[in-house]
This record gives structure tokens, sequence and C-alpha cells, in this order.
């Protein structure tokens, strides 16, 4: 099994964004986080992080035949990038949306997600964790929404 873990806006700035947040580890921490837990499951990981909406449409465009799941963080696109979603919906790969942080506990624009309802399970406030909790869900398969 093969999944993509993508990240959206400003999550290479993990360490040194808002920290109380979303904690002290680094983005290059994560990916070496999510990589041990792959090996461990079996499964293979590739990775793609963008500050750019159409860059990760581009990403998914181009990659998603080589991929059995996606796992996104999509950033604050999450809560307005109708592009990012139909991108989802399109490529039909099942796809977990995960978040670092609660994302119902925050802010009243962090509520909304307009991406998750085109995914199997969003996992939230669970930090990098979430993304572990991700990849085990693709693993043991999901219908698609
Ligand atoms: C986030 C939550 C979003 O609201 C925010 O814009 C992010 C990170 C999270 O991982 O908690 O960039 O997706």
């Amino acid at each position: 099994m093969r999944i993509l873990i993508m990240n959206g806006p400003n999550l290479n700035m993990l360490g040194v964004r808002e920290p109380a947040i979303y904690g002290k580890r680094s983005y290059r921490d994560l990916v070496r986080e999510i990589r041990r837990h792959a090996k461990t499951a079996g499964v293979a990981v590739a990775f793609f992080q963008s500050n750019h909406e159409g860059a990760l449409i581009d990403a998914i465009q181009r990659r998603y035949r080589r991929f059995d799941g996606i796992v996104i963080n999509p950033g604050a696109l999450t809560h307005y990038s109708y592009a990012l979603r139909d991108c989802i919906k399109a490529v039909g790969l099942p796809t977990v949306e995960v978040h670092l942080s609660d994302i119902d506990a925050r802010e009243a624009f962090r509520k909304l997600s307009v991406t998750a309802d085109v995914c199997v399970k969003q996992i939230c406030g669970k930090g990098f964790a979430g993304y572990l909790e991700a990849v085990d869900e693709l693993k043991k398969g999901n219908d698609l929404p």
C-alpha cells in the first residue's frame, strides 16, 4: 500500500509557528515520525508540502495514480478551498483529513471544513499522532464517502 502525505500552507513552519498550539517539533520531525510508523505498518509513504493551493492540486492530479490513499492536512485551505475539495473528490482516492489542533475548539472560522465530507474521516486535536492514526485508517480500508 502507498499513501501520499500532503500538507498545506504554513505546515512547513511547524516548530516556529504558534508552538503552544502546534508544538515545538518541526515539519522534518513530522516526516521522520510518519516514516518510522509507516515502516512498522508496512506502508510506503511519500510527502508533499506547499503553501500554494494550485501546487497541492497539481501534485494530487499528477501523482494520484501511484497511490492507494491520501492523508492531508490542508491547513487554512480546509476552511475555504472548494478547488481542493473538488480535487480530492475527482481523484477518488480514500483520503483522511488531519489537523494537529482541535479545529472545533478554536476560532469560529475554523469550525467549518469544506473538505471533510469528501474524506473518509477527519482526525483533529491529536498532534503528530493524528497522522499515524490516519495511516492506520487507510491501511484498514474505508469506503469512499
Ligand atoms: C490546522 C488548522 C487550521 O485551521 C490552520 O489554518 C492550520 C493548521 C491544524 O493542523 O490544526 O494551518 O490544519
